[in-house]
């Protein structure tokens, strides 16, 4: 019986653990984001202006779309190697802008492929209206 307790002990501790670094990782989310790029870039975002950013080559090869799909609410395909990419959208894919380490390597990645700079705050918080706005 005590041997018992113990292990369902350590396996709650265990769980604890686990629920523990899974909060950690999810330390944003959609609406956060929106706000924090819109303070920094002194404005709200606005949706429309995000889909034609996301939507327009911006002098380079590739547009958002290019990989993201548009709407970017289904999975995407990575224009050069064909690989599968989950729904940018957070209404179809809960997991997307909850990492704020992995929002900011991906944006600054991206932007860098397609404008080859990084995005402003303007166009962050743009973009992410306009995810925002797409609904299931
Ligand atoms: C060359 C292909 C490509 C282009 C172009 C591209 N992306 Fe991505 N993007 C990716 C891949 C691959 C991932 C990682 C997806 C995964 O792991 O499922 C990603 C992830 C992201 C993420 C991370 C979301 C999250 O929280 O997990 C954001 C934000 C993002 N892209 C925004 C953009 C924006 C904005 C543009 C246009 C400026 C853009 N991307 C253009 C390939 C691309």
């Amino acid at each position: 019986m005590l041997n018992f307790l113990r292990k369902s002990m350590s396996l709650l501790l265990a769980c604890a653990a686990f629920l523990g670094a899974q909060a950690l990782a999810a330390d944003t989310s959609p609406a956060q984001q929106l706000s924090q790029w819109s303070a920094a870039a002194g404005k709200p975002g606005s949706a429309a202006q995000g889909q034609a950013f996301f939507n327009s080559k911006q002098g380079g090869q590739w547009s958002c779309a290019s990989c993201h799909g548009t709407p970017p609410t289904a999975d995407g395909k990575h224009a050069s190697t064909g690989k599968a990419i989950k729904p940018l959208a957070p209404a179809f894919n809960p997991q997307v802008f909850t990492d704020s380490a992995r929002v900011d390597k991906w944006f600054r990645r991206n932007c860098k492929d397609v404008l080859s700079r990084e995005c402003s705050a303007a166009e962050k918080a743009d973009v992410m209206a306009y995810l925002l706005s797409l609904k299931l």
